[in-house]
């Protein structure tokens, strides 16, 4: 089939590169003259494991192309799958972009006698495809739905997994305006990858991306709840909580005596809580949907208002063991929001290095790959905060240290290096990578999320 895909941010660029490798036609629309450069010259804008090369693949057997002319990708292809980003701003998420993209693409649809499905894979809320993006369609084409086809396809792509989940999905979900939408859009996928197809409507496929996003962001912030009421009482781990809380069949099914150890299971982990580009952005955005709608969605409200005191509650116990953080040197280890991505987008470390600011902490921040992208965000401030790839001169004669992601290479740093290498050998483990017992048997002051300070 010949696709148009319109944004090539992470969900775009990964839906054409792997669209192409399976076979298809793909051209791929985007803005800016420099990622358009980049994706023809086969190299990837984006930093996603295996995409470079797909990306090598698919260029090379010119099954894809990049360009500027929407009108041109639109009037040579059968589907356009709308791509672009859909921020979370001002109480509700950002349609801008969707709201540009679509007035474009309808505009092609008036000269367009053959059939085309306009399919939104940008995460909307529930009714957007069916009011505002239809109603913009229909306006600029001047013509009904219908004669045009109209689809929602969710994608479920997890940052630094995109690849293989779009190569292996669990479920497709295809949400369309009438049979000929979903046939269409199920020409894409079927016989090219091994999961079930579902039809709904365009609102439901809307509300399963919420829907899956919730539930996930749901179960870190019930871990962490469950680890601050332990933090409460001595001698409860949360990590043997939830181990046994996990071993229950119904989370962690055996097949033939062994353990399943299904991937939901490790949502189930207390941390310093959840970031990222999706989790915060769809939590918010689905609240205040439902707010929209004159239901206050009271459990969906407090996954955040969990998350957001998650990393302070961590900077407050710390604070308490060194006996407060004014003009203390705090090593903070990991900036992006979770290991592998150089993303700091909603990182928990964001507001635990403004909270150690705000109480006049002397801020080192080290991360193997995502300092850039934290120094955009929160610029270095010579000795109140600076930056670092070296965790080895930001632990250098530290007063404290807080881990905030799990990168492999902090797993590795031995308590006597870190005893060796800081002033006061104290440490607030926020991803629980450490081993309270070792820590403290080389002497350090060991706080962990869901252990008790007492
Ligand atoms: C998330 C979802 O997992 C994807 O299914 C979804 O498609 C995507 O959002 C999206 O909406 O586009 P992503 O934000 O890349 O993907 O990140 P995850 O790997 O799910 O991590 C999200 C947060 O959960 C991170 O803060 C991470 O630290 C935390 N997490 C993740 C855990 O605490 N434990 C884990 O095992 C995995």
């Amino acid at each position: 089939m010949k696709i148009c895909i319109v944004g090539t941010g992470y969900v775009g660029l990964v839906t054409g590169v792997c669209l192409a490798v399976k076979g298809h036609q793909v051209i791929c629309v985007d803005k800016r003259d420099d990622i358009v450069k980049s994706i023809n010259e086969a190299q990837s804008p984006i930093y996603e494991p295996g995409l470079d090369s797909l990306l090598k693949e698919a260029v090379s057997k010119t099954n894809l192309r990049a360009t500027t002319g929407l009108a041109d990708a639109v009037m040579q292809t059968e589907v356009s799958i709308v791509a672009v980003g859909t921020p979370y701003g001002e109480g509700r998420i950002d349609l801008s972009q969707i709201e540009q993209s679509v007035r474009e693409i309808g505009d092609v649809l008036k000269q367009k006698d053959k059939y085309h499905v306009v399919c939104i894979k940008s995460t909307v809320v529930p009714t957007t495809t069916d009011t505002t993006v239809r109603n913009i369609l229909e306006k600029a084409s001047g013509k009904k739905t219908g004669r045009f086809g109209l689809a929602m396809n969710p994608e479920f792509l997890r940052e630094g997994r995109a690849v293989e989940d779009f190569m292996k999905p669990d479920r497709i979900v295809i949400g369309a305006y009438d049979k000929k939408s979903f046939n269409t859009v199920k020409r894409i996928y079927k016989g090219r990858f091994e999961a079930p197809i579902l039809r709904v409507n365009l609102r439901t496929a809307e509300m399963v991306k919420y829907a899956s996003n919730a539930l996930l962001a749901a179960l870190i912030s019930y871990s962490n709840e469950v680890a601050s009421i332990c933090e409460q009482t001595r001698g409860i781990d949360v990590n043997e909580v939830l181990e046994a809380v996990t071993l229950d069949k119904r989370f962690n099914p055996r097949v033939k005596g062994l353990l399943t150890n299904p991937e939901m299971n490790k949502y189930l982990k207390a941390g310093c809580g959840f970031g990222g580009s999706c989790f915060p952005k769809d939590v918010k955005a689905l609240a205040s949907f439902a707010d929209s709608k004159g239901y206050s969605a009271e459990m969906i409200k407090s996954i955040m208002k969990i998350n957001e005191t998650q990393p302070l509650r961590l900077v407050s116990r710390l604070e308490r063991a060194i006996g407060g953080l004014h003009g203390k040197k705090v090593a903070v280890l990991g900036v992006a929001f979770k290991p592998n991505t150089d993303d700091v987008r909603e990182s928990p470390a964001l507001i635990i290095i403004e909270e150690l600011m705000r109480k006049m902490a002397q801020v080192v921040a080290v991360d193997p790959i995502a300092v850039e992208n934290a120094d955009k965000v929160i610029p270095a401030y010579g000795t109140s905060l600076c930056y670092s790839s070296d965790y080895k001169s930001a632990l250098q004669d530290a007063d404290a240290a807080v881990l905030v992601t799990g990168w492999p290479e902090f797993s590795a740093i031995s308590p006597r290096e870190f005893v060796a290498l800081m002033k006061d050998p104290v440490l607030a483990d926020g991803r629980r990578i450490y081993d309270k017992q070792s820590m403290e048997a080389a002497g350090m002051v060991y706080i962990g999320v869901g252990l008790t300070d007492m």
